[in-house]
């Protein structure tokens, strides 16, 4: 369905939920997919990063999320190191798909992660990449930084973004990229792009629900970043916005993005 989205120009809108009550609100509001991101260790644990997230928190936001989608695809993340060789990537997906009923799994990176990600999809499990900042090196990468921002390393993300295709990937986040960049890729490849800190030519966006509705735990707001509570009146009105907004083209305008 999301391929097919693509091929007919329609924006795909999706955002992360950890519970059942914001997913219900995501999916009344028409939400094409909604992300269980590891992002909770920092939304909801507190944390500084995601890399303490375990798989047992994943699924059990997962299956909390899961109750409460009639029509949205469910994601779940799979967590640091779980996927550090395919057969912990079967039985951590397997886990996430049997126990916490996602329909699909995101994986960051490529490099050894492709072997990961072809033997997920071989065995019908399907897979959504991630590639730009990847939050789980974030102590490698030294911080939450823009990526792919000179020449040779644009090269490699385009690179990646076909090896994860050629992998079997079904969709793919793209993560604080220059606009331009993300666009590249998008155009490169056959599978739908969910753009976030990407600029406005992704197949679709994502952000996180907290930050789409303005609470900010106390870090600071990054640029690519929307307060879609603001001005309404309900959180449900503040999801129907952003799916508006997103499906128009409204949102991510050049102002969220990075050059
Ligand atoms: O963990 C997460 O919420 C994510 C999104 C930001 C894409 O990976």
């Amino acid at each position: 369905m999301l391929r097919q989205m693509k091929l007919n120009k329609q924006r795909i809108a999706t955002m992360t939920a950890y519970d059942a009550s914001f997913a219900r609100a995501l999916d009344n509001a028409g939400i094409d997919a909604v992300l269980v991101g590891d992002s909770l260790g920092m939304v909801i644990k507190g944390g500084a990063n995601t890399v303490p997230v375990s798989l047992d928190d994943m699924v059990y936001h997962s299956r909390c999320v899961a109750q409460g989608l009639q029509s949205a695809l469910l994601i779940a993340d799979m967590p640091f190191q779980s996927y550090a060789t395919p057969d912990r990537a079967l039985d951590s997906a397997a886990a996430l798909l049997s126990k916490g009923l996602a329909s699909m799994v995101k994986l960051e990176g490529a490099g050894f992660v492709l072997d990961a990600i072809s033997f997920l999809s071989e065995r019908d499990i399907p897979v959504c990449a991630h590639l730009g900042l990847t939050p789980q090196s974030v102590l490698k990468l030294g911080g939450f930084k823009v990526q792919g921002r000179d020449m040779q390393a644009a090269q490699a993300i385009i690179e990646q973004a076909k090896q994860v295709e050629q992998a079997g990937a079904q969709l793919l986040v793209l993560e604080c990229l220059p606009s331009s960049l993300a666009k590249t890729i998008t155009e490169t490849v056959g599978i739908p792009t969910i753009g976030i800190g990407a600029g406005p030519d992704c197949d679709g966006q994502i952000l996180v629900c907290y930050d789409a509705l303005g609470i900010n735990s106390g870090h600071r707001r990054p640029r690519f970043v929307k307060d879609f509570l603001a001005g309404n009146g309900s959180i449900d009105a503040a999801f129907v916005q952003y799916i508006r907004e997103v499906k128009s083209g409204e949102f991510p305008s050049l102002e969220h993005g990075y050059a």
